[in-house]
């Protein structure tokens, strides 16, 4: 099938028409993604941009999933984390990212510890959407410094989330951290915690 570009807000319009069934496995919304490129220009009202860290910006949020831009200034990268059990998909309307999963070997969120081993590492860009695998979710994102561009990547989360588990793999350490946003619907949020 030839893709159909959208802009952002008729894909919003498209996601809310998926049925409760199409979020609990990668496939169905993975295929949308695959047919269904975000033009990149209409998620300008939505982008916010940091030289310290990657910010997330919410565009859409449901019972169902929340929809957030994630701005990747060159070096910018995530923690390894996990998404609290969701299913998460991820498109990049401009530029490219990586993204190094990890098998968790052992976790004990309690105790705060853990052993995790790299695995595959995957890129994205325009034509190359990606869903995060339920079975091994724990992964990071990155954005390096050598490819020395700018990447917007826009994330389905579903269900919503507001706190994840952060991972170092070199220390063996994992931890509870809350989420935010630094803008909501095109609007800044006054900042309370770190992005993972
Ligand atoms: C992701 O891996 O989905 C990006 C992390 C985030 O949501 O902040």
């Amino acid at each position: 099938m030839r893709a159909k570009h959208l802009a952002i807000l008729e894909f919003v319009l498209a996601l809310r028409k998926f049925p409760q069934q199409a979020f609990e496995q990668p496939g169905e919304i993975l295929e949308f993604l695959q047919n269904n490129p975000v033009m990149p220009e209409t998620l300008r009202p939505y982008l916010s941009w940091d030289r310290q860290h990657y910010t997330r910006n919410l565009i859409d949020k449901t019972p169902l999933f929340e929809l957030i831009a994630l701005c990747w200034e060159p070096g910018q990268v995530s923690s390894v984390h996990n998404h609290r059990d969701q299913n998460c998909w991820m498109i990049t309307p401009t530029g490219r990212l990586r993204v190094e999963n990890f098998r968790t070997l052992a976790q004990d969120i309690a105790a705060g510890t853990c052993e995790l081993a790299p695995d595959e590492t995957v890129e994205m860009d325009t034509d190359h959407p990606c869903a995060v695998d339920p079975k091994e979710p724990v992964h990071r994102v990155v954005n390096p410094k050598e490819w020395n561009q700018r990447a917007v990547s826009v994330h389905i989360y579903s269900r919503p989330f507001d706190t994840c588990v952060v991972y170092s793999p070199e220390h063996g350490s994992c931890g509870v951290i809350q989420l935010h946003y630094n803008t909501a619907f095109g609007r800044p949020v006054k900042p309370s915690s770190t992005a993972p």
